[in-house]
C-alpha cells in the first residue's frame, strides 16, 4: 500500500501536476487534487499542503490546512513536522482553529521542533513562544514542566511569557480580562463529525467484525475487520487512533493490541501487554492507555499495566486492592475508577469501586456502588461516573447509577430499556450510549442512550447488524 501510495504520489508529482498546470489542463489538475484529498493523512498533510501551495491548488491547500490544524496532536508526531520552517510552525501554533485537549500539546510541539535542530532553531525560541497560549495551561504544568524547561530558564525573553502566565493564574477570575494578549484566549476548532466504531465482540463466538455508527445518518457501516478474532478487549481511542487491548479469541486471552487508522481504515499490531487480559477495563488518563485488571485464563488480576504511544512501550503501576475480572473503568478530574467486576477469590460480583491517583501512584476505595455489578457499562459524562447495568450472579440489570466525585456518592438515575450486562459504552454529544450486551439470553443488537438533562433512554432507530455483547467501544473522527 505504501509503494502504491508513493509511487501515485510521486506520478503526480513529477509528472501530471506541473506539466496540467503548464499545459492549463484544468481538469487533469482537478483530478490530482481530489486524488490528494481523498490521501489525506496526519503522516502525509503537511506535505500535500506544500506541494499545493508550490502548484497554487487553492483548494487543496486550504483542506490540506483544515486538516492539519484538526489533527495535529497527531501531525506533531511525523517527520514532516521536524521538517517544517519558523514560519510554517508559527503559521500552524497561532491558529484560533488548531484542535487539542490542552495547550500542553502545542507547548510540547514547540520544543520538540527546536530540539530536532537546537543549533539553528534555539534563536526562534521568543518567536514561538507568541504563539504558544501558556496561561492556558494548569498550574501544575506551569510549574512543574514549563519552569523546569532549560530552553525557557536560559531566556529572558521567554520567561516573560511564563511570568505574564503565572500572573494570569494569580490574578482573580474576574481582573484576567486585564491581561490583553492573544495568549489567554482560548483555542476554537471547528468540530469533525463523530462516528462510533464498535470492535469485536461475541456473536456467539469472537468475532473480527468491527461497524461504524454515523449518528447524523443513523447509519451502521462496517469498516476494516480485526487481524483476527477478539472480544472482551479494553478499547479506546487516544491521539486519533483506536486501541483493541488484549481480549479473548475464543480459545486464549491475549496479550496482544491491534491499533486502528481511521484515515486508512487499517488495523496493525503494537507492543503487546506483559500480561494475558480479557474482560479488562482500558482508559485513557494523560497520555498513556492503562490496561487494568481483567482475567488471564486461569485468575482474576489485580495488575495494571499503562502503554505509552510515544515509546510504544507498556509498564506495570500499581496494582489495585482487589482482583477484578468484569470491570469497568472512567477517567474523572485526572483520576481513574475501577468499578464493580468479579473477584475470582471470593467468587463475588463486586460492589466496590477503587481509584488510581497517577500521581501518587496509589489506589484507594471510595464509596461503593448500591449494588453489585459485574460487567457494568462503565462511561463518564459531563464530569460523572456512570455504572449500567452488569449482573449479580444470573441476574442481569437494567437499573443505572451515577457517581459524583465532589460528594463521594452514587446515586440511581433512570433504568435503561433492556437488562443488559458486558456492553459498550461511549458518551458523546453530552449522551451516554450503551451498545449491545446480553440479557442472560440473547446478544443484543440494540444501542440505548441516556440523557442527563431529561433522565430518560432511549432505543436508536437502527440496530447493529449482528447481535453482539462483550464488544469494545469507541469515538473517532468521521473519515473523509
Ligand atoms: C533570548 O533569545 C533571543 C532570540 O535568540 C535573543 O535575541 C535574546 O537576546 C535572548 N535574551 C536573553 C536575555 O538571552
Ligand atoms: C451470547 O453471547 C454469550 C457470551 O456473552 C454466549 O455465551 C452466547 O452463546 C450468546 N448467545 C447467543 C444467542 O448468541
Ligand atoms: C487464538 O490464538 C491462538 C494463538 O495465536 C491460536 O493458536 C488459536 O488458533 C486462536 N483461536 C481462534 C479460535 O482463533
Ligand atoms: C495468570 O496469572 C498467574 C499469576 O501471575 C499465573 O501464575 C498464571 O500462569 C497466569 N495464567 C495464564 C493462563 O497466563
Ligand atoms: C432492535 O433489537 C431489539 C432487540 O434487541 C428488538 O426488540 C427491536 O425490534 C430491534 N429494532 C429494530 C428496528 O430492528
Amino acid at each position: 500500500l505504501v509503494a502504491v501510495w508513493l509511487s501515485s504520489w510521486l506520478f503526480n508529482k513529477l509528472v501530471l501536476l506541473p506539466a496540467a498546470s503548464l499545459l492549463q489542463l484544468m481538469d487533469v489538475r482537478q483530478v490530482c487534487c481530489e486524488f490528494l484529498q481523498s490521501q489525506l493523512h496526519p503522516t502525509n498533510c503537511l506535505g500535500i499542503r506544500a506541494f499545493a501551495d508550490l502548484h497554487t491548488c487553492t483548494q487543496l491547500l486550504n483542506q490540506a490546512h483544515a486538516y492539519a490544524e484538526q489533527h495535529f496532536t497527531e501531525v506533531v508526531q511525523g517527520e514532516e513536522f521536524l521538517g517544517l520552517s519558523l514560519q510554517q510552525v508559527c503559521s500552524l501554533i497561532s491558529s484560533d482553529k488548531l484542535t487539542v485537549s490542552t495547550e500542553e500539546k502545542v507547548f510540547e510541539a514547540m520544543i520538540t521542533w527546536i530540539k530536532h535542530d537546537k543549533p539553528a532553531r534555539l534563536e526562534y525560541m521568543p518567536k514561538l513562544m507568541e504563539h504558544v497560549r501558556l496561561p492556558l495551561l494548569s498550574r501544575d504544568y506551569l510549574v512543574q514542566i514549563v519552569e523546569e524547561e532549560a530552553l525557557i530558564k536560559n531566556n529572558n525573553t521567554c520567561k516573560d511569557f511564563l511570568i505574564e502566565a503565572m500572573k494570569y493564574h494569580l490574578l482573580p477570575a474576574d481582573q484576567r480580562h486585564l491581561i490583553k494578549t492573544d495568549r489567554t484566549r482560548p483555542r476554537t476548532p471547528i468540530s469533525i463529525p463523530k462516528v462510533m466504531i464498535v470492535v469485536g465482540g461475541q456473536a456467539p463466538k469472537a468475532i473480527r467484525s468491527v461497524e461504524c455508527y454515523d449518528f447524523q445518518e443513523d447509519r451502521w457501516y462496517q469498516v476494516a475487520d480485526l487481524p483476527s478474532r477478539r472480544c472482551r478487549a479494553g478499547v479506546v481511542s487516544m491521539a486519533g487512533r483506536v486501541y483493541a487491548v488484549g481480549g479473548f479469541n475464543s480459545s486464549l486471552r491475549e496479550r496482544t493490541v491491534d491499533v486502528y487508522d481511521g484515515a486508512r481504515d487499517q488495523w496493525s499490531p503494537v507492543t503487546s501487554m506483559q500480561e494475558r487480559r480479557s474482560t479488562l477495563g482500558a482508559a485513557v488518563l494523560g497520555d498513556l492507555l492503562y490496561a487494568v485488571g481483567g482475567f488471564n485464563g486461569s485468575i482474576g488480576l489485580s495488575t495494571v499495566e499503562a502503554y505509552s504511544y510515544k515509546s510504544n512501550e507498556w509498564m506495570y503501576v500499581a496494582s489495585m486492592n482487589t482482583r477484578r475480572s468484569s470491570v469497568g473503568v472512567g477517567v474523572v478530574d485526572g483520576k481513574l475508577f475501577a468499578v464493580g467486576g468479579y473477584d475470582g477469590a471470593s467468587r463475588q460480583c463486586l460492589s466496590t469501586v477503587e481509584k488510581y491517583d497517577p500521581v501518587a501512584d496509589q489506589w484507594c476505595y471510595v464509596a461503593d456502588m448500591s449494588t453489585r455489578r459485574s460487567g457494568a457499562g462503565v462511561g463518564v459524562l459531563g464530569g460523572q461516573l456512570y455504572a449500567a447495568g452488569g449482573h449479580d450472579g444470573p441476574l442481569v440489570r437494567k437499573s443505572v447509577e451515577v457517581y459524583d466525585s465532589q460528594t463521594n456518592s452514587w446515586r440511581l438515575v433512570c433504568d435503561m430499556n433492556m437488562c443488559r450486562r458486558n456492553a459498550g459504552v461511549c458518551a458523546i454529544n453530552g449522551l451516554l450510549y450503551v451498545i449491545g450486551g446480553d440479557d442472560g439470553s440473547c446478544n443484543l443488537s440494540s444501542v440505548e442512550f441516556y440523557n442527563p438533562a431529561t433522565d430518560k433512554w432511549t432505543l436508536i432507530p437502527t440496530n447493529m447488524s449482528n447481535g453482539r455483547s462483550y464488544a469494545g467501544v469507541a469515538v473517532i473522527d468521521k473519515p473523509l
